[in-house]
């Protein structure tokens, strides 16, 4: 990844004997708990999709999928989780379906683009892909800031997705009109 993770503020701090032991997967990034979502989560889960996404769907590329039933990772401010990343493997792809942070700007988001970077390589994936919209500067920004390059854009993309969720709104909140899905990969290595 790139400058931004090279930063002191986004050094994973494993902190021993303040902090409960940790398990596999889990891994504290400032004051932040990541670690991969369980059956246990499942509620919380879906309505933490619905709240951000205006449904359980999410629609990409003209598939249509639930994000709360993939694997994901969570990010926990004490016992409250404040960020969720879901995510799909296929062959050496990792796709990621949603990325949402709470609180922006506290190192949320990082720490999950960074817990499922990790599980792809794990995994033996050479590409982390993923869409966003054309009004999303700020997450274009985010992602193409931590490596990842835009490799496609697909014009009116949005038109046919609103066919299979109509509460895709026709403008985002910074007045941009929603329309193009652009997509963007991070190339994994070692
Ligand atoms: C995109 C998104 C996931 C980023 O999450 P985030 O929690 O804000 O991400 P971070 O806090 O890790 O990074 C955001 C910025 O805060 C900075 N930052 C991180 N930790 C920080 C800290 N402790 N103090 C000050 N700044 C900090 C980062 O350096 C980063 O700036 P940069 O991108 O210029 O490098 C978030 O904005 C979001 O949920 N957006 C809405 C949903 C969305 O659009 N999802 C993507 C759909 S494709």
């Amino acid at each position: 990844m790139n400058n931004a993770t090279s930063r002191t503020s986004h050094r994973t701090e494993i902190i021993g004997e303040a902090l409960p032991r940790l398990i596999e997967g889990e891994n504290f990034v400032n004051d932040f708990l990541a670690r991969p979502v369980n059956a246990s989560d499942r509620d919380w889960v879906k309505s933490f999709v619905r709240s951000h996404w205006g449904s359980e769907i999410i629609v990409a590329k003209g598939r249509v999928i639930r994000a709360a039933e993939l694997d994901g990772f969570a990010v926990f401010k004490g016992k409250n989780p404040v960020g969720l990343v879901t995510y799909r493997i296929e062959g050496r792809d990792c796709e990621i379906v949603t990325i949402d942070s709470t609180a922006q700007g506290e190192g949320i988001g990082t720490a999950l683009i960074d817990a499922v970077k990790e599980e792809a390589k794990a995994k033996g994936c050479r590409r982390l892909g993923l869409i966003t919209t054309n009004d999303n500067l700020s997450a274009l920004g985010f992602y193409q800031k931590r490596g990842f390059r835009l490799i496609a854009l697909y014009p009116n993309a949005i038109e046919a997705s609103r066919k299979l969720k109509p509460q895709i709104p026709m403008k985002a909140a910074n007045g941009i009109p929603i329309r193009d899905e652009l997509e963007l990969e991070l190339e994994l290595s070692g």
